[in-house]
């Protein structure tokens, strides 16, 4: 009965991920703005699109340059959601790009989802590789309820040992499963999140 419990729980789970994966992916590609101008950048992980919809949306309002942080652990799927689980909560996994050339830059705006109250691996793994040097780091997040400041504040310590200055933490919180935000309401908080 447990089994059959805990099966069912991760079926439901992985089918809403994947069903928000193809709903992101319709909305990505039209926010894909090529107006890339100044010098910020928005370096992203996302597994089911809800991430890259904020960052999309980032790069639009600041006509940032953006980089997609490439993974192969933590696919969509259900491998990808069972290494998420065992992965949540470390700060090393493989990456590509590991290294960005951030000279150019002088604003940088990291995002991933929240993972068992924390940052993502993946962005804890570039904060680590990358020098930080006279840059504003940004963390953001997208969740569907609650984060640890603990894990922000280690976050935060990574960038600041790469000679970064950690300006803020900003996220949207879209709610638990059966009652999210809509993705309208979704890319409005981005909005307002930005222009605060
Ligand atoms: C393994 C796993 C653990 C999660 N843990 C949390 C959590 O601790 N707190 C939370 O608010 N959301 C948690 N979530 C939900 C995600 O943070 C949320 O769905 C996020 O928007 C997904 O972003 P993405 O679509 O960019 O991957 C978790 C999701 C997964 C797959």
């Amino acid at each position: 009965m447990v089994l059959l419990t805990i099966t069912g729980f991760a079926i439901a789970i992985v089918s809403i991920d994947n069903s928000q994966y193809k709903r992101n992916k319709r909305i990505i590609e039209k926010l894909k703005a090529d107006n890339a101008s100044g010098n910020t950048l928005v370096v992203f992980f996302s597994r089911s699109g809800n991430t890259e919809l904020m960052a999309r949306k980032i790069a639009e309002l600041k006509k940032a340059h953006v980089i997609p942080i490439q993974s192969e652990r933590n696919q969509i799927g259900f491998r990808g959601w069972i290494e998420a689980l065992t992965d949540a909560r470390k700060t090393t996994t493989e990456i590509s790009p590991s290294k960005v050339d951030l000279s150019k830059y002088d604003t940088i705006y990291i995002g991933s989802p929240i993972w068992l109250y924390s940052p993502a691996p993946q962005v804890f793994e570039f904060a680590k590789n990358n020098d930080f040097t006279g840059k504003n780091v940004i963390l953001f997040n997208s969740m569907n309820s609650k984060f640890e400041q603990k894990y922000i504040d280690d976050f935060k310590t990574v960038i600041e040992k790469n000679g970064g200055t950690f300006e803020k933490h900003i996220y949207i919180i879209r709610g638990r499963m059966t009652q999210q935000i809509d993705t309208d309401s979704f890319l409005k908080e981005v909005e307002k999140l930005i222009k605060n």
